[in-house]
């Protein structure tokens, strides 16, 4: 509940208009009425909001807890409610996809075209072999097609597995091996500072070590010569032009609890594991929380500045606002090219009025100055975003005051890929304060839990934990349910675990405070220090590595690696060098340690754990504390 005592801290009121013209309904209300019947509130969403082939018996089914299951027996497809059902109203021509890429190309798809290349693509992948429930991979960069090749997978009952073009080698091999995947896309490459990102190579050795992959379909984005294996890989222009490429093909009647997507993100030890999300629940709930928290309408140009490859892409750039049938901006390149005004010059050029992005960029364009901002009319702007790690006051109220105009409320959107949509999340109409994620969104049951689970008291740091189920929720870890349940429902039984510490203020206003578990936000992205290191151990000069995050001004955190070198290779900076090439090389730039230190062991405990904690300490020239479990 939240108190109608004055609230303490600095906190912003929102413009009266705003609030008067918001899409959402009461939070109040609504939040009471969910939490006292959160399965009759989400059918009765799901019912007005959504077209469905067939009605769905059991809103929620909590029988089998922690695999819940939403609208069960319900028949549905995404990209009917997505695209289909918009061609039989005046948004057939509305522009639903508005693209810019890096080199100011300029492309925009309305409904009825963006259908339509989706409905080709479709019985081409479809041609090649691909059928309901068989996984694909999509490895591109930020271009039109992406957004094309996931709604034909889901139109086709195919699931995608989106693999973040910033990562390399390692990564993709292990994404496709895992998910099994026999058909691929790609693009030649993608553009990025004013250099070509050699996805197609990346992609071929990556294959070399996956031998799944049957057939690979590539886009033409930079034109540079690329090899084409004979008899694996072909030309997505060529295949479009095919008679196979038909105008016209039905979208597949699926089960409401029929996989989505997967997408693979890092956890608490081991490697990435691949999380399952489906139609029926993650079509509702990215939705509704975009249509409340962003306030789309109809008039609204949105930007997200995500990447597809991750979970805020898909959700919020891909289904939420097209599911909305909202106009969604896609821009291919980096913020500050060719000068740092690049972001402010598309928001003006374009008429952005949402703009969601992350404290990283925000840091960053920020250190550029007010003058490249200044140069521009952000006028258009009606409200502003953040999401990926805590946004730092002083970069809140920079993106408020000098892009925002003092005008823009920012919704500070707490969530993970995990729970597919926001959780923890002002609405236009809630008072901010910089900082703070704000309120649990309608029916989310978040709270913040000591070591045996019982609540924590006012402004005490503990876990962050979900206590009730949502339609977009997680639904297992694909392959491996046991994970699943071990990882997110064991710690507190009957609480979902989300890995972050966090506290709730007087007025229950949570501030999240970080991850508690092995996971490194680096610049927003997420990634596993076992990732890292076995990278570096798979160097031959590498014995035993250690990885951890330390605070960056910038980027959030950067990676520090303490490696153990095999015996008789010298320590030398070329080395250094080489080694931060080859984590690179593997998993992907975001992931090159920012510093390297060869040392000749590693605190761990008796079992072998490798204390980070003792690491981070020596790191930061801290004290590290109880060193009563170390071992050596
Ligand atoms: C982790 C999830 C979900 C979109 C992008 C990240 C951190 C995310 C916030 C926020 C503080 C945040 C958490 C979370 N995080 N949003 N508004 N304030 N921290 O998805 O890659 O799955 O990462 O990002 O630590 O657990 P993700």
């Amino acid at each position: 509940m939240v108190s109608t005592k004055p609230l303490t801290g600095e906190v912003y009121y929102p413009p009266e208009h705003l609030v008067r013209h918001a899409n959402h309904p009461d939070y109040e209300a609504i939040h009471q009425a969910m939490l006292t019947d959160l399965a009759g509130e989400w059918g009765r969403i799901a019912r007005e909001e959504f077209e469905w082939f067939a009605p769905w018996q059991k809103t929620l089914d909590d029988s089998n807890p922690p695999f819940y299951q939403w609208f069960v027996g319900g028949r549905v497809n995404i990209v009917h409610n997505a695209l289909d059902r918009h061609l039989n109203t005046w948004r057939r021509n509305k522009v639903a996809l508005l693209w810019e890429g890096e080199n100011y190309d300029q492309r925009s798809l309305t409904y009825h075209q963006l259908h339509r290349e989706v409905c080709r693509f479709a019985s081409v992948l479809r041609a090649m072999g691909v059928n309901k429930g068989d996984r694909v991979t999509i490895y591109m960069g930020r271009i039109p097609e992406i957004v094309v090749a996931m709604l034909a997978c889901a139109k086709i009952g195919a699931v995608h597995s989106v693999v973040y073009g910033g990562f390399s080698v390692e990564a993709l091999h292990g994404r496709i091996e895992d998910s099994q995947s026999k058909v691929a896309i790609t693009a030649d490459g993608a553009w990025l500072r004013g250099k070509i990102v050699p996805l197609k190579d990346i992609m071929d050795e990556a294959l070399q070590r996956s031998p799944t992959v049957q057939t690979v379909i590539v886009v033409r984005r930079t034109g540079q010569e690329v090899h084409m294996e004979p008899g694996r890989d072909l030309w997505y222009h060529d295949l479009m032009r095919l008679p196979i490429a038909e105008t016209c093909i039905p979208t597949e009647e699926l089960d409401a609890e029929h996989p989505l997507f997967l997408l693979y993100t890092s956890g608490t030890t081991g490697k990435p594991k691949a999380i399952l999300h489906t139609h029926g629940g993650y079509m509702v709930g990215v939705a509704t929380t975009l249509k409340w928290v962003f306030d789309l309408k109809d008039d609204d140009t949105w930007w997200c500045t995500a990447d597809p490859g991750w979970i805020t892409g898909h959700s919020y750039i891909v289904y939420g606002p097209l599911l909305l049938g909202a106009t969604t901006l896609m821009y291919e390149g980096a913020p500050n090219h060719p000068f740092p005004d690049r972001w402010w010059d598309i928001v003006e050029r374009h008429g952005v009025t949402v703009l969601y992005t992350a404290p990283t960029a925000i840091r960053g364009l920020m250190r550029f100055g007010d003058a490249w901002p200044n140069r521009h009319d952000l006028s258009s702007l009606r409200l502003l975003g953040s999401v990926g790690e805590p946004i730092n006051p002083e970069a809140w109220k920079w993106y408020h005051r000098v892009i925002g105009k003092g005008r823009c409320p920012i919704m500070d959107t707490w969530w993970q890929t995990e729970t597919g949509n926001f959780m923890i999340t002002p609405l236009p109409g809630t008072p901010l304060k910089p900082g703070s994620a704000t309120l649990p969104f309608p029916g989310v049951q978040a709270d913040v839990v000591d070591e045996e689970g019982r609540s924590v008291g006012p402004n005490e740091e503990g876990y962050l934990v979900i206590k009730s189920p949502w339609p977009a929720m997680l639904r297992t870890i694909y392959g491996d349910p046991d994970r699943y349940v071990q990882q997110y429902w064991s710690r507190f039984p009957g609480m979902y675990l989300t890995g972050d510490s966090a506290r709730k203020d007087e007025d229950g206003y949570f501030w999240i405070i970080g991850r508690v578990d092995d996971v490194i936000k680096v610049s927003g992205y997420r990634l596993g220090t076992a990732e890292i290191e076995s990278a570096l151990v798979s160097h031959p000069a590498v014995a035993e590595a250690a990885v951890i995050g330390v605070p960056d001004e910038v980027r959030g955190s950067a990676i520090y690696a303490y490696c153990i070198l095999v015996q008789g290779v010298e320590p030398t900076p070329r080395l250094v060098e080489t080694l931060r090439e080859h984590v690179a090389h593997e998993v992907g730039p975001i992931a090159k340690p920012a510093h390297i230190e060869f040392v000749t062991s590693l605190p761990k405990t008796r079992s072998g754990k490798i204390m980070r904690r003792v690491l981070k300490a020596r790191a930061l020239g801290m004290d590290e504390g109880d060193l009563s479990t170390l071992e050596e």
